[in-house]
């Protein structure tokens, strides 16, 4: 059985974005392959987070992953600091890195714009990355379009330490959703939507209650065309929504556009929050159920025993090629 591993971080209310764009393939993918699914904490650091908040999100998401369909008999669920070989592993991927090369990756230079102080460790987030997939052997990585870069630049590490040092590493191959792996802002179509976006009416959050997301939809912005008709190009707002629309219903943006063909953008966006709030009400019912049991933390105390297992042994043999630690007699 092949490999998947990905993650996601816990920087705020996971999105409609991460959920299209990566976690719903998870449910799906976890039946086919030996699934790792992470809660990325060491990447949130990259960028300032409130302690407490940190601590809410890490559980809030992974009671989601739980409340969307991760079944914890086929998936090992865990959080990437009670498993220290992440940490470990990428210092090891950040000594065959190169900061010319991570200067050039677009997240790297979005976050850091404006910001006076940037940490070294929002430079070096792509080799921890590269840590977490090779410790695991992994053969897929599915995550949305914007995480292109980072696997592109994991796979050059992984061949660069394989033939500089000892040949122990898969190379990754990435996974696109078929649709929905951009999904925009709702307030600036020309953005990716993001769970950190300061502007709460860009995106949708797994957990906004049904009025707040009916609100949301309706002060999407769209155009002054009025017609519901998919134009990437020139209507970027109309057109995201109908990949959500599409995404959601399991229907064509063909058969939508047939469906409000002669009708305004209000009877599209009441359709759309209705097909939005159908899918989430059930996973929102099991995250608040997950929140408050004791199932949750031994789901994760479990998880975070297999990957250690299953990561020890990676690490060991990055240690053994790069000539760390002491050879016993
Ligand atoms: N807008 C998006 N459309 C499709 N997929 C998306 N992903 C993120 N935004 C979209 C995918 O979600 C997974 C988890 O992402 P992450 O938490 O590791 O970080 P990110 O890619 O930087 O996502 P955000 O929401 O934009 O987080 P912040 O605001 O903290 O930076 C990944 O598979 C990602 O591709």
């Amino acid at each position: 059985m092949k490999t998947i591993f990905s993650g996601i971080q816990p920087s705020g209310s996971v999105t409609l974005g991460n959920y299209l764009g990566a976690m719903k393939q998870f449910v799906e993918l976890q039946n086919d392959y030996h699934c790792y699914f992470c809660v990325v904490d060491q990447h949130a650091i990259t960028v300032p987070q409130d302690r407490l908040a940190l601590r809410q999100n890490i559980r809030s998401l992974a009671a989601l992953y739980l409340a969307i369909g991760i079944d914890p008999e086929k998936a090992i669920l865990f959080v990437q600091s009670e498993v220290p070989a992440h940490a470990q592993a990428g210092w090891m991927m950040q000594s065959v890195s190169y900061i010319g090369e991570l200067e050039r990756m677009t997240q790297f230079k979005d976050k850091s714009s404006g910001r006076e102080a940037v940490s070294a460790s929002l430079l070096t987030y792509p080799p921890l990355m590269a840590a977490d997939i090779l410790l695991y052997g992994t053969d897929l990585v599915p995550v949305g379009d914007d995480q292109k870069q980072h696997i592109e630049l994991t796979r050059d590490l992984a061949e660069r330490f394989n033939k500089k040092y000892n040949d122990i590493f898969t190379i990754p191959e990435i996974r696109l959703p078929k649709t929905g792996a951009r999904i925009m802002s709702l307030a600036e179509p020309a953005k990716k939507m993001s769970k950190s976006d300061p502007n709460t009416k860009s995106f949708i959050s797994m957990l906004d209650d049904p009025k707040l997301i009916e609100k949301k939809i309706k002060s999407a912005v769209t155009d002054s065309e009025g017609t519901i008709r998919y134009d990437k190009e020139n209507r970027p707002g109309i057109s995201n929504l109908l990949s959500i629309y599409s995404i959601f219903s399991g229907e064509t943006i063909e058969e939508i556009e047939q469906k409000y063909d002669g009708k305004g953008y209000g009877d599209f966006k009441t359709g759309l929050a209705k097909v939005i709030i159908n899918e989430l009400a059930p996973i929102q019912e099991r995250y608040y159920e997950l929140m408050e049991s004791e199932e949750l933390d031994r789901i994760l105390d479990d998880g975070a025993e297999r990957a250690n297992r299953a990561a020890k042994k990676m690490l060991k043999k990055m240690e053994n090629a790069m000539g760390l630690g002491r050879k016993r007699k």
